[in-house]
This record gives C-alpha cells, sequence and structure tokens, in this order.
C-alpha cells in the first residue's frame, strides 16, 4: 500500500490542476487551446497561498523570521489570508493593511484565521508614491515585525519560478505557447514567466490589466475595480512593485470591470469553474489573443488566482457607485466589516 498523508499545511499548496476549456473554445469557434490553471483550488484559496509560503519559509531560513513573530504586510486580501493560514499553521501572529473597498469575504476569512485588520481609506492609496506612504506608515506602527513586503520580497516571484512555472510545463508536456495573468505584486507573472520563458524560445507573456476607469484613482478612490489587481503600463516605474519584472511581459491588455465579471460568468457557466474577477479578467484577454490568426493551433494558459465565492457578497462599497466620491466615503466607512478583535 502506498498512503499519502501530508504532514504539513505547506505541502498542500501548489500543484493546482490545468483545466482545458473546451466549451468555450467551441462556443466561439476558436482554434486555440485554451486552459485554466485553477488556482483557488489551493489550501486557502488563492494563488497568493504560494507567495504566503515562499517569503515565510525565505524568512525561516534566512533566520531573520522567529517563532511567535508578527507577520505584517498591505494586501488586498489573498496574500493576507494566505500568510494568515501559512502563519497559523507554524506559530506566528499576523496584522494587515487593507484599502477600504475590499470583498466582505475577505475580511470574514482574515478575522477566522484571527489576523489583525487595520483597513485604511482608499483614499490614501491613490496618487504618486501613495503605497510607499501607506508602507512607511506600516513599518512605524509595526516596530519588531516581521514585513513580509510582497511587493518586493524576491522570494514571491521565485517560488513562481519554482512551481508555477514548472508545473505549467509540465503539465502541458512542454506545449506552452502563452501565459496570460494579472499583476498585483508581479510575482506570478514574472517568476513564472522567467521560468517558461527560459525553457523554450518564443513563449508569450502577456499581462491582463485594469482599465483606468476598473481602478481606484484619486478622482474616484471607491471605484468598482477588479480587487488586487493593478495596471502596469504608463505607470511611473517608482509606483510598480519592484517584483514586477516588466522584461518578461511582451504585451499588456486593458480590461475593463464589465469585461472581467463577463470573463467569470463564462468561466462559471461555460466551464463550470467559480473564477474571480481577476481571473475573468484574464479569460477575457485570453480570448482577445485567440481571436487573432497568429494563434491558431496555439495553446494559452490562462491563471485563474481565486474563487467567485470571495466576490459574492455586495463589496464593502455596496450601493456606492452612483452617488459622489465624497458621499461615498461616508458610507464606505460605515459600512465596512468591524476589524477582528
Ligand atoms: C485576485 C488576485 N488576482 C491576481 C493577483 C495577482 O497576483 P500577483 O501578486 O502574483 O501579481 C492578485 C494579487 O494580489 C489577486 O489578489
Amino acid at each position: 500500500m502506498t498512503g499519502r498523508i501530508y504532514h504539513e499545511f505547506s505541502e498542500l499548496i501548489g500543484n493546482t490542476p490545468l483545466l482545458e476549456l473546451h466549451r468555450i473554445r467551441k462556443a466561439r469557434g476558436l482554434g486555440t487551446r485554451l486552459l485554466a490553471k485553477i488556482e483557488y483550488l489551493s489550501p486557502a484559496g488563492s494563488i497568493k497561498d504560494r507567495a504566503a509560503w515562499g517569503i515565510i519559509r525565505d524568512g525561516e531560513r534566512s533566520g531573520q523570521l522567529k517563532p511567535g513573530d508578527l507577520l505584517v504586510d498591505v494586501t488586498s486580501g489573498n496574500t493576507g489570508i494566505g500568510l494568515a493560514a501559512v502563519a497559523a499553521a507554524r506559530g506566528y501572529r499576523a496584522k494587515f493593511y487593507l484599502r477600504n473597498i475590499i470583498a466582505q469575504e475577505k475580511l470574514a476569512i482574515l478575522a477566522h484565521y484571527g489576523a489583525e485588520v487595520v483597513l485604511v481609506d482608499s483614499a490614501e492609496f491613490t496618487g504618486p508614491g501613495a503605497v510607499d506612504r501607506v508602507l512607511a506608515r506600516i513599518r512605524a506602527e509595526n516596530p519588531g515585525a516581521f514585513f513580509t513586503d510582497q511587493r518586493g520580497n524576491p522570494a514571491n516571484p521565485n517560488i513562481h519560478e519554482e512551481t508555477t512555472g514548472p508545473e505549467i510545463w509540465r503539465d502541458t508536456d512542454g506545449a506552452v505557447d502563452v501565459l496570460v495573468a494579472c499583476v498585483g505584486t508581479g510575482g506570478t507573472i514574472s517568476g513564472a514567466g522567467r521560468f517558461l520563458k527560459a525553457q523554450k524560445t518564443g513563449v508569450r507573456v502577456v499581462v491582463a490589466e485594469p482599465t483606468p476607469d476598473a481602478l481606484p484613482s484619486a478622482e474616484d478612490p471607491y471605484a468598482e475595480n477588479i480587487e488586487g489587481v493593478h495596471k502596469v503600463s504608463e505607470i511611473d516605474r517608482a509606483d510598480l512593485p519592484s517584483n514586477y519584472d516588466g522584461g518578461v511581459v511582451d504585451e499588456v491588455i486593458a480590461v475593463n470591470v464589465a469585461q472581467a465579471k463577463a470573463g467569470a460568468l463564462a468561466f462559471a457557466r461555460e466551464e463550470g469553474v467559480l473564477a474571480g474577477t481577476s481571473g475573468g479578467a484574464v479569460l477575457h484577454a485570453a480570448l482577445t489573443l485567440a481571436l487573432r490568426p497568429e494563434f491558431a493551433g496555439k495553446t494559452i494558459v490562462t491563471i485563474v488566482p481565486d474563487s467567485g465565492e470571495r466576490y459574492l457578497s455586495p463589496p464593502t462599497r455596496a450601493g456606492l457607485q452612483a452617488k459622489p466620491a465624497a458621499a461615498r466615503r461616508e458610507e464606505v466607512l460605515e459600512t465596512v466589516l468591524a476589524p477582528a478583535e
């Protein structure tokens, strides 16, 4: 008998399945093979479990992370959830700073894991240098904490180069022509893209980025957005996370909220895949490519970072879209879930 018992939570991370999207392809008469890597099947529900494990493993190996330490970062939820899960399994505490426009489910999950949550007004995150200012505040407020630094910690892209890229290569038997993903920190696209490009010349790496109206901005800090993902084109280098390696990216396709939601619905209703909105954005970009004659007969791998289950409830900005930004701000602050005790 060959049993298979896992002895440590981190062993459950990775090796997510690659699913062929037959019905989506056939319904659109496409000659391109579409595959989806289903990252919501990871144990804490998103691709960010990989980054969380990579960062914690690296901190332990370097001796910077000590038993009982407090992990701190700014997150749009998924990294926080991944870190909170690994922290629970390995005896660390966790505290995260999130925008106050956030899926309610993510807040509830973080509270359930026992992580401390600090909600930051979304307006504080907008404008040049804003993220760095929030990060400086976090460092100042948490002396002695282990700052996981998902935007700059090389352990994040490195784990994708070590796991995500090789899994795609292995599971396609090397028959991968295009990788399409969204960028939050850039960990996924940079690490997996780097690995795939090193295996085979000609692999194309494509980013699905939000259109400007699909992002909170200085004019509209509470805009409906594709949670967790950022623009990479026409952005000051200083405002891009250092984990984003633009050198591996061949093309950027802009996707708006309606297109991302339509992509998520196509995933759910045509393939049974309950993708979150960023996965929907990735599918929209992949379909844009598949319609081009040059991609006939090619294989496109899409990344589904998390589950649509995280976005089923109205987000903390529910019902606020039609109101002016100032009025929305008040309501957002009233409607957010209370931080964890
Ligand atoms: C929902 C969602 N999709 C995609 C991403 C992009 O992942 P990465 O940080 O590896 O670029 C993130 C990251 O925050 C995310 O939360």
